[in-house]
């Protein structure tokens, strides 16, 4: 049996603790948005589901909004649901989300994109999750396609997503409890490629503010301060650190939020607890006098 070997083997159990190590990763903390930390219910996203709405997953950088969608689709995953992943960029084309007839051995077929797969799953019966990662840097162009397709119609006193396939001249029709989307990105002044093509693209959204709150931070620094072996009042420290550049941000001293990614560097990379202000600076911004109201703020937190 495939078990007996796995007893007493030196190599498998280290693979198995690195494994579970990496589970452990991604164990779900805190599922909670923060404008809405006071809320105790984790899966508060249910009720964009139930009520028909897709999901936008907005915020800035390295709070884990992508994260969020992915665990969300996992979730729903246990539950039977099938999840197509699109990574929104640049090289998205119609041809990814429509799909195109390609030639082989000869013959010729039609290969499905992933938006239409997600329909035809959708089409025959399957709950699907499409999760568009970082929506809006996918081209104007392929935005379009989803404006007409990411809102249902009433035809025939049914709800249903349409896609239109030119090349195969058909249209699509998916019950819309069947399907879901679920984006994630940017959105607002200060990042690159931060507007979906046109409002009718935000409007096939309700958008939720994704950013760590104080709270969560801690929890999740304290968990990995320990996992290094430093000390966990260094993860208190970084708690206030966050706090006071929260401030900063809001009060429009800096432009730059330091985010959960920037922190959980820092403490990962640091050699020794006592290098971790100094590799936050370092990660933190290229603008000198941001890093400036970042040492400040470690300064009087760390002296
Ligand atoms: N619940 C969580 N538990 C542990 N780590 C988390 C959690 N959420 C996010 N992180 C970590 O925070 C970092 C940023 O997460 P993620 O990439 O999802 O952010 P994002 O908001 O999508 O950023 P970007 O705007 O740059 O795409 C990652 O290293 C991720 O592993
Ligand atoms: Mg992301």
């Amino acid at each position: 049996m495939a078990g007996d070997y796995v007893v007493g083997c030196k190599h498998c159990e280290e693979a198995f603790v690195k494994a579970s190590f990496a589970v452990d990763d991604f164990e779900i903390i805190d599922l909670t948005p923060s404008p809405a930390s006071t809320i105790e219910d984790k899966e508060w996203w249910r009720r964009y589901l139930e009520e028909g709405y897709n999901l936008l997953l907005e915020g800035p950088p390295g709070e884990g909004k992508s994260r969020m969608a992915y665990q969300i689709a996992d979730q729903l995953v246990s539950e039977g649901w099938e999840a197509i992943y699109i990574d929104g960029g640049p090289h998205v084309g119609a041809k990814d989300l429509l799909g195109g007839v390609s030639i082989r051995g000869g013959s010729t077929t039609y290969r499905p994109g992933l938006l239409l797969k997600a329909f035809m799953q959708a089409e025959k019966g399957q709950k699907v999750v499409v999760v568009i990662d970082e929506l809006p840097r996918i081209p104007v162009r392929e935005q379009g396609i989803l404006v007409a397709s990411l809102f249902p119609k009433w035809i025939g006193g049914k709800r249903v997503f349409t896609l239109s396939v030119p090349e195969l001249g058909r249209t699509f029709f998916a019950p819309a409890e069947n399907l879901w989307f679920i984006a994630t990105g940017n959105l607002g002044e200060g990042y690159v490629n931060s507007a979906l093509s046109d409002k009718a693209l935000e409007e096939r959204f309700a958008s939720e503010t994704i950013k760590m709150s104080l709270n969560q931070v801690q929890t999740l620094l304290t968990e990995l301060v320990v996992k290094r072996g430093f000390s966990p009042s260094l993860a208190q420290k970084l708690v206030k650190v966050r706090e006071k550049m929260e401030k900063a941000y809001a009060e429009g001293a800096v432009a730059t939020f330091l985010s959960y990614r920037q922190l959980e560097r820092a403490v990962k990379l640091a050699r020794k607890e006592e290098e971790v202000p100094q590799l936050l600076v370092k990660y933190y911004s290229r603008d000198i006098e941001e890093r400036a109201v970042l040492e400040k703020a470690l300064q009087g937190v760390f002296t």
